[in-house]
């Protein structure tokens, strides 16, 4: 929490974590971030995380999006990308419906336990998203 609320009052502001509550319950279920990983380049980066008992309802479609339309619209950012386990089944299915492009595969890329993960990057640039945003991820 410190972390984060430090991170507000960076100049220029690089990193941006959200809360993701249900309005009708008022209750935390989940959490996102965006950064800017290179700014002379423009490109940010996202990750997302769910209750998993909430998992399977299109939050994490809805926060990826948002997240993404913050770092289009409100960042002026280029590219967008992010990472994930390639057994992530799920977190690969809400990049690729939301129109982020698998780019390729990063070879022990993670240090899980005693085992080195390789992960698959997704990205999306600003041109794809304005063609984009008109339609529904399921469209
Ligand atoms: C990844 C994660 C954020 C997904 O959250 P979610 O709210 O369940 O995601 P959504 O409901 O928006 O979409 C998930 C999609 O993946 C699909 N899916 C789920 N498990 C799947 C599997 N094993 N194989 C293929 N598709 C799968 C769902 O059917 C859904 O697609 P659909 O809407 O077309 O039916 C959640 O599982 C999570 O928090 N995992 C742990 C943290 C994590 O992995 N974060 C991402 C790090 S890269």
């Amino acid at each position: 929490m410190q972390r984060v609320i430090a991170s507000q009052k960076e100049e220029p502001r690089k990193n941006f974590e959200v809360a993701v509550t249900l309005k009708e319950r008022n209750t935390l279920i989940g959490g996102g971030r965006i950064s800017v990983s290179d700014e002379r380049h423009r490109e940010g980066f996202i990750g997302y995380i769910l209750n998993r008992d909430f998992w399977g309802q299109g939050y994490a479609t809805e926060l990826a999006q948002a997240l993404i339309a913050f770092g289009f619209e409100k960042l002026g950012l280029h590219r967008i990308y992010a990472t994930c386990d390639i057994e992530n089944k799920a977190s690969a299915h809400v990049m690729e419906k939301i129109g982020m492009q698998r780019e390729g595969r990063l070879r022990e890329h993670r240090l899980q336990g005693k085992n080195w993960r390789d992960q698959y990057v997704y990205a999306i640039l600003d041109r794809e998203w304005s063609h984009g945003k008109n339609h529904k991820p399921n469209d």
